[in-house]
């Protein structure tokens, strides 16, 4: 499994268009940065605050590095062709972290705040699980701080269950402004998945 060629973009279904998840570049640095001025991404993420051309840079090289040594994976969603959202440069970032001698992945993920409540968070998940699930990984799971109801949502609708809640955990760079958190554990098995791109 861990021998396999990791794509540079995946096309995922949404709706009657496509998103395009696909690896960063220093273009994208101005996009990034406009997106993450939004309270609510440091709020929910790791995410840090302020954010400016350095954070977005850093953004851009940790992907490509991470995406070289196989460690992990950052990939912003973008519209495809046709997409009604496609005046915006960018729809958000998802990503995650490879555990391949365990065979398990971590994912996150934020979307611009206009494009939200129209599917793109779902959409861009159940391509990622898709495409983590087809390599061969035998769970994925997600961390959600206590409070964010859309997130927990959106892990629901494809599949994902709440496993537990760890509780008043330091903050560290999450949850900006908190000193101590409360976290859900959310997995995914794979024959839990709730293919988005089936109905
Ligand atoms: C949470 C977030 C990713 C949701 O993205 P989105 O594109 O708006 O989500 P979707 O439109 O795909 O919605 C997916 C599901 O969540 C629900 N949902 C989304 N936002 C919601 C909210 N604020 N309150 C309640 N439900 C919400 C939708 O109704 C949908 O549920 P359904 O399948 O039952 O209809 C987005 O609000 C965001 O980026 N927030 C800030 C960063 C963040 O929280 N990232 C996640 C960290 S764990």
């Amino acid at each position: 499994m861990d021998s396999q060629p990791l794509p540079t973009e995946l096309v995922v279904p949404h709706g009657d268009t496509t998103l395009v998840c696909r690896l960063p570049t220093l273009d994208d640095i101005t996009a990034v940065v406009e997106a993450c001025q939004d309270p609510d991404i440091p709020r929910w993420t790791t995410v840090p605050s302020p954010y400016g051309t350095e954070q977005g840079r850093g953004f851009v090289e940790w992907s490509l590095g991470n995406w070289g040594n196989r460690r992990g994976f950052e990939l912003l969603i973008t519209p495809g062709d046709g997409h009604p959202l496609a005046e915006l440069p960018i729809l958000g970032a998802c990503g995650g972290r490879f555990d391949w001698a365990g065979e398990q992945a971590s994912v996150g993920y934020w979307i611009h705040a206009d494009a939200r409540r129209q599917g793109v968070a779902r959409s861009a998940l159940g391509g990622l699980c898709r495409w983590l699930l087809d390599l061969g990984f035998k769970r994925i799971e997600a961390d959600v701080l206590v409070g964010n109801t859309g997130s927990c949502r959106t892990l629901e609708s494809v599949g994902f269950r709440l496993e537990g809640t760890r509780r008043s955990l330091a903050a560290g760079r999450c949850g900006v402004g908190a000193d101590r958190i409360d976290q859900h554990t959310f997995g995914l098995l794979p024959g839990e998945f709730v293919d988005p791109a089936k109905g």
